[in-house]
């Protein structure tokens, strides 16, 4: 058992160290450790017991947890040295990029080759898709999203000895590497599931089954659906077994149910393991639905917190260099508790998703107040809190929006999703926006959408039709959602093409593994001849990906952009308009960004002296004047 145990911390970790080194490093190693374990111990156990009762395995945890932290590599060891107690992932200089391997270079050595162009777009943080083994089918693999085997990379991608090579150099050269851990569900191909299906008991364990049809109508009735169109229902019957397993996700994912403890230890050993491979940042995939209670809605229980919780402190005692990155795709009020409180925190950071979803609804409406209203809820939280901002991901825009707000303006949740949805795909008078629609539910009339940013600003319709004017507009809206996602606190992530104008890519509806899936309309290729064209003046690709060079290097050198600098929410008296302030030490930032199709004259709060940051140029004004979808970045 011992040898079994050791076996799973330390396979897969690369370099054998000398014994003689090995002993002087382990003295060391063995205080922090301990140091680590100190710290923790008492609250982890207790949550422990109170979830499982288990000592056995409580202590088997504790033995693994060092077994991983000597197994973990000098270098990261010396990593997490530099970064305990520090809160790395929120310096300003940060700027992440989000990619599917293969659509950028086709493997892990690809992306190696390739990291000079990321290191010229200013990228220090790597966001790679899921890369770990799904069925060979890839309509039965969701994206990378349905994992059959936890410790090995897709053979199609590379290996593991890649992957850890991969972070080593991107270590040199000062870039992150974030990796998506999908805790919520294995791959029915997954060891564990085809043991399952051949009726062990002790795997059947690990997931839910059942044969009464009476329970799963029970969940059917409490439990929304996450994919109403594309995978309706809970739960897969699996004829050779005579019982059901829960599948809330595709029929091909099955539900873990971690009120196994062994389904919780073990997935804490990939974790560290995957930790240790060299990953900075784990994104815990659609964390709110890992706890499933009968008579709930089985989102966001209690014991997804003690889970989070639990894993935090795993994470502070074998690799406190890492950072856990929660998908929490929830109303605002689920969203920020997985923050944990400022003693006991959970999450290091979380996606900034209603912000990013207002804000293509201001887009829409030409209208700012509930993005407004969005922005300074997020700026009346502890500064502590991280969000990761986006304009878009792989996934689609689900309108999650304040809809008690905007019914007191008059807009209902259903018309107005409807027009959103219309808006974006082009259909309304004067939109711009290309794109397509993503589980429209028939029964609640409900549906996502999905886009590149560019399709989205008009630069697909605009470059369909020739028209250089509406191009100019297209590039100039593009530029400033791209100014005022950097204008906010904390880390912002570019989407791989995003940076060179990619449009969507239709090719998708002939390939029959992803027909299904309009996410497959915004995970294009990665053009490359868009790069070329970045060189030549004039090109939309080159407006673009220079206009949001120079945001980026304004915003690495100028402390108004720090994470601990105050902002605010100016409440300017024309709704089109977005103003926001950022304050550190004596210097005022006022970005303001025109969210209308038509030009405005502006006043600043007084005549003064201001600083355009992006062009350096300094002048005294009262008013100025602001293009349609155009911004300013004024330094006062
Ligand atoms: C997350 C991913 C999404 C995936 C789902 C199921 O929400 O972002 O792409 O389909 O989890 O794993």
């Amino acid at each position: 058992m011992a040898n079994e145990k050791n076996e799973r911390a330390t396979t897969g970790t690369r370099r054998a160290r000398q014994p003689l080194e090995r002993s002087a490093a382990r003295a060391r190693s063995d205080s922090a450790f301990l140091r680590r374990l100190r710290r923790h111990h008492d609250e982890l156990r207790w949550l422990y017991m109170e979830l499982y009762d288990n000592g056995a395995m409580f202590a088997e945890l504790c033995d693994q947890m060092k077994a991983f932290y000597d197994a973990r590599p000098e270098a990261l060891r010396a990593l997490d040295a530099r970064r305990e107690g520090r809160a790395w992932y929120r310096d300003r200089d940060l700027l992440g990029m989000q990619m599917y391997i293969d659509n950028f270079a086709g493997t892990i050595r690809g992306v190696e080759d390739n990291l000079d162009y990321l290191e010229r777009t200013g990228v220090n943080y790597l966001h790679l898709m899921p890369f770990l083994d799904t069925p060979a089918d890839r309509s039965r693999s969701d994206g990378g999203y349905a994992v059959s085997d936890f410790r090995r990379v897709k053979p199609e991608l590379g290996t593991m000895d890649d992957l850890a090579h991969l972070a080593e150099r991107c270590h040199e050269l000062g870039i992150s590497l974030c990796m998506d851990f999908v805790m919520n569900h294995t791959s029915d191909e997954h060891e564990w599931a085809r043991r399952a299906r051949a009726g062990e008991g002790e795997y059947m364990s690990r997931y839910f089954f059942t044969g009464d049809q009476a329970l799963i109508d029970r969940y059917t009735r409490d439990v929304p659906q996450v994919f109403p169109t594309t995978a309706p229902g809970h739960f897969t019957y699996l004829p050779e077994l005579g019982q059901s397993v829960m599948t809330q996700f595709y029929p091909y994912q099955w539900d873990l149910n971690y009120k196994n403890p062994r389904v919780f230890n073990e997935m804490m050993y990939n974790f560290l393991f995957l930790a240790n491979q060299g990953m900075d940042v784990i994104r815990i995939d659609a964390v709110p639905y890992i706890w499933k209670q009968l008579g709930t809605n089985c989102r966001n229980l209690p014991q997804v917190h003690t889970i989070v919780r639990m894993m935090r402190m795993i994470g502070e005692i074998v690799c406190p260099g890492i950072v856990l990155l929660g998908e929490v795709v929830m109303a605002p009020v689920e969203v920020v508790p997985y923050f944990g409180t400022v003693e006991k925190p959970e999450c290091h950071m979380l996606y900034n998703v209603t912000t990013m979803a207002t804000t293509w609804n201001s887009v829409a409406c030409r209208d700012t107040r509930l993005l407004r209203r969005q922005l300074e809820a997020v700026c009346g939280l502890p500064r502590t809190y991280t969000f990761l901002n986006y304009l878009r991901c792989h996934d689609d825009i689900g309108w999650g929006l304040d809809y008690a707000t905007l019914s007191d303006w008059g807009m209902e949740e259903v018309p107005h999703k409807r027009y959103l949805n219309a808006y974006f795909q082009g259909l309304t008078e004067g939109s711009v926006s290309r794109g397509e629609l993503y589980n429209a539910d028939p029964v609640t009339g409900d549906a996502r959408f999905c886009a590149t940013t560019a399709s989205m600003c008009g630069v697909e319709a605009a470059g369909f039709a020739g028209d250089a004017e509406a191009m100019d507009v297209a590039i100039r809206k593009d530029v400033m959602l791209h100014a005022y996602l950097l204008s906010q606190s904390g880390l912002p992530i570019v989407y791989s093409g995003d940076e060179v104008g990619q449009v969507n890519d239709y090719t998708y509806h002939d390939d029959p593994e992803r027909a299904d899936d309009s996410r497959y309309i915004h995970r294009g290729r990665f053009d490359w001849s868009l790069v070329d064209r970045t060189d030549e003046p004039g090109s939309v690709q080159q407006r673009i990906y220079d206009a949001i060079q120079r945001l980026e290097e304004v915003r690495r050198t100028e402390g108004v952009f720090d994470a601990d600098a105050e902002m605010s929410v100016v409440g300017y008296s024309d709704p089109s308009v977005l103003w926001v302030r950022r304050r550190a030490g004596e210097r005022t930032l006022h970005a303001v960004f025109n969210f209308s199709d038509e030009g405005r004259t502006l006043w600043m709060p007084e005549r003064g002296e201001y600083t355009d940051l992006v062009t350096g140029e300094r002048s005294e004004f009262e008013t100025f004047e602001l293009a349609a979808w155009d911004f300013r970045w004024w330094l006062g």
